[in-house]
């Protein structure tokens, strides 16, 4: 938010420029599709946005790629492109512009800002020698390989040797981590912001910034036996496109600095380190934040060609059309976490969230209307239809302030979450007023069209703001409501007591069809690979300490990285029920809360509790990202973290005990 009135709204996010190597993922789309998100949402609150998106076309592995191929690089890339274009297009995705590092209004601001730094002497020329890993086209010491290969992608590095530019990135060193503490939000979210100053503790050493022994790239401008780095040339992106530097430079005088750099955690080190210490070198401002997101993973890990399991978006979308690829996407994974993509667990939020929840508000609200009411929407009544209509009415004016607050985080699940406290109560509130039992009795009739007047307040609410995440929906809610759902504001959506009255409500097929899990056909990999579940939680530890044993006897498990740590989502929940499974003596089922989301989780650990009612109240402590499973017919959404003795007599879940800890906190 601006910190004055007088400040104008606006709002710049970009988001990675991709390498045209390969076509796009779900990986990629995730990334835009939240920048899309939060673009539109900004757009709704009245800010003037500016979204950018586009393609890192030089470098040695393009040129590899188009090689192999046998065409030229621009003919490579110009065909791969076309297929990122075609693919934000389908997803809806609403770029102010598309900037490709191919295109001369970006060439020449590269050598622009290569002579600024020049000038000021922090270029100078020397000879590189060490390891490159070209499909990250990353420079790296000897001492950073693991096992002699590359430390992000783990594959082999090529040593090079030869004459080079160097950009005297150490000098930064000390400014950029002065920056990084006076401004916390810079770098987010915070176990990012902790990795970099870790990185930057360790010492900058200054950065190769030209090569040699290829051509596909941007002349240097004092010598064009030289081409500059890829990263230095696809960095520049973010301010090449608002013409910065050129005569037509007032995008770059509106926008600059951007609000949000979205990237992968992979690429904050670029955004968050050589980025700013570029910008502190041509004297210009850095962003105002660097998110590094999460990944999406398949359960057999990263999405790989090699693998053959990459996930095309194209096929989803044909399948499952836009808004349920959007929702999933943003309400499956925790933002700056990991998260898993299956096709299982994309028709369960289809299944459960929008055609149970949702989908079904809107048609039960339709067909009441229709049939008790010939169609036309209902005024309400002066007095309250029931007991529960304050309640539904506090909540709906609350539940917009509560998602824009998440929003503002990059936040999405819990943003959705937030939104839909209120279609679940709206669809309690059908089952407490009993609208079909007002109907038998003509004095009630006010109060139906009450009730019918309050469902259509929370679907029209609800819809608007769903907009930012699912651009479809409020225009085909809309036909069937008679109700003005598209163009509105962020207010709009928050403000009770605005429904169009007297309009005619048209029933139509279900917004979200239900899919029968049963007719999917599912790859392998995702029913090969399940997470463990949870009534074999015992044999898996058995199986699983045998293996570890027979690996690294004195140690137990395989050592692991910080990264991997990272993956694990760990939160504080507190036991709203926990009951016994009916037929199934080793499950207990919990509701729980974390923060304001509520969750049901199914644990094998039964036999450890006699009454399952005296862990109703305790906090405990949940792998919150670990893929939904169905057990015994129950979705469960997570895993309780549990201590056990070696023979398994005894078991006890983890507990949190200070009562200041909140549930939804994270443990680390
Ligand atoms: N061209 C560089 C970015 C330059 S920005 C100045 C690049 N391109 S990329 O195509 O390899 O990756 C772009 C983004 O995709 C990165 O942010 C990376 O984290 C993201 N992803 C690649 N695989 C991903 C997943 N499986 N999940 C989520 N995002 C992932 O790096």
């Amino acid at each position: 938010m601006p910190e004055s009135t007088n400040e104008p709204k606006r709002f710049y996010i970009t988001t990675p420029i991709y390498y045209p190597s390969a076509n796009l993922h779900i990986g990629h789309a995730y990334c835009t599709v939240m920048a899309d998100t939060m673009t539109r949402y900004k757009r709704m609150q009245g800010y003037e946005t500016y979204f950018l998106t586009g393609s890192d076309e030089h470098g040695q592995k393009i040129e590899r790629v188009a090689k192999a191929e046998g065409v030229t690089p621009i003919e490579y890339t110009d065909k791969i492109v076309a297929t990122f274009q075609a693919l934000w297009e389908r997803l809806l995705i609403s770029n102010d512009d598309f900037i490709r590092t191919t295109q001369p209004r970006h060439m020449e601001v590269v050598q622009k800002i290569f002579q600024t730094i020049y000038e000021k002497g922090d270029i100078y020329k020397s000879e590189y020698e060490g390891h490159y890993c070209t499909p990250c086209e990353t420079f790296f010491t000897e001492r950073q390989l693991v096992d002699g290969n590359c430390p992000d992608c783990g594959r082999p590095t090529e040593l090079i040797k030869e004459e080079s530019y160097f950009f005297k990135m150490s000098k930064y060193q000390d400014q950029l981590l002065q920056y990084i503490d006076e401004h916390p939000d810079f770098i987010q979210p915070v176990a990012r912001r902790n990795e970099m100053i870790n990185f930057i503790k360790q010492g900058l050493e200054d950065l190769c910034i030209s090569r040699t022994t290829f051509d596909w790239g941007i002349p240097v401008p004092i010598n064009d036996k030289h081409v500059i780095y890829v990263w230095f040339d696809a960095l520049t992106n973010y301010i090449s496109a608002l013409g910065y530097g050129t005569d037509n430079d007032d995008l770059y005088q509106k926008f600059w600095p951007a609000d949000i750099h979205l990237v992968g955690k992979d690429i904050a080190r670029f955004h968050a380190i050589i980025w700013p210490c570029i910008l502190m070198a041509a004297d210009l401002p850095l962003p105002k934040q660097v998110f590094g997101h999460g990944w999406v993973l398949l359960n057999s890990g990263k999405m790989s060609k090699s693998k053959g399991n990459v996930v095309d978006p194209n096929v989803l979308l044909d399948k499952y059309g836009v808004d349920a690829i959007r929702y999933f996407l943003l309400r499956e994974i925790s933002t700056g976490s990991d998260g898993y993509y299956s096709e299982e667990a994309l028709v369960n939020r289809i299944n459960i969230d929008l055609a149970n929840d949702y989908g079904n508000l809107v048609s039960r609200s339709v067909a009441m209307i229709d049939k008790y009411f010939d169609g036309i929407v209902p005024a309400p009544a002066a007095t309250p239809a029931s007991e529960f209509d304050a309640e539904l009415k506090a909540l709906a004016e609350t539940v917009g302030v509560d998602a824009a607050a998440y929003l503002e985080k990059m936040d999405f699940p819990n943003a959705l979450a937030s939104i839909w406290r209120l279609i679940s109560r709206a669809n309690k509130y059908i089952d407490e007023t009993a609208p079909w039992v007002l109907a038998k009795d003509e004095n009630k009739k006010a109060d139906l069209g009450t009730v019918l007047y309050n469902l259509m307040e929370c679907i029209r609410m609800s819809t608007i703001l769903l907009a930012p995440f699912m651009p479809l929906v409020p225009g085909k809610v809309a036909e069937q409501t008679g109700q003005q759902l598209e163009g509105r504001t962020w207010a709009d959506g928050c403000t009770w007591g605005n429904v169009e009255t007297g309009v005619k409500v048209c029933k139509k097929e279900a917004i979200f069809p239900r899919i029968d899990p049963k007719s999917l056909d599912l790859p392998k990999e995702e029913v090969k690979t399940e997470a463990p579940k949870a009534e074999a939680k015992k044999e898996t530890k058995k199986e699983e300490k045998t293996e570890a044993k027979q690996e690294e006897p004195a140690e137990g498990k395989a050592e692991i990285t910080y990264d991997d740590f990272a993956k694990l989502d760990l939160r504080v929940v507190e036991v709203l029920e926990c009951s016994k499974v009916e037929k199934a003596d080793k499950l207990l089922q919990f509701k729980l809360k974390m923060g304001d989301e509520i969750r049901t989780v199914v644990s094998g650990i039964a036999k450890f509790y006699e009454s399952p009612e005296e862990l109703v109240g305790k906090k405990l402590v949940l792998v919150a990202n670990l893929a939904p499973k169905k057990i015994r017919g129950i979705m469960s959404h997570g895993m309780l973290l549990s201590a056990a003795t070696d023979d398994d007599s005894l078991l006890q879940v983890l507990q949190v005990t200070h009562e200041d800890i909140p549930s939804g906190a994270t443990v680390c």
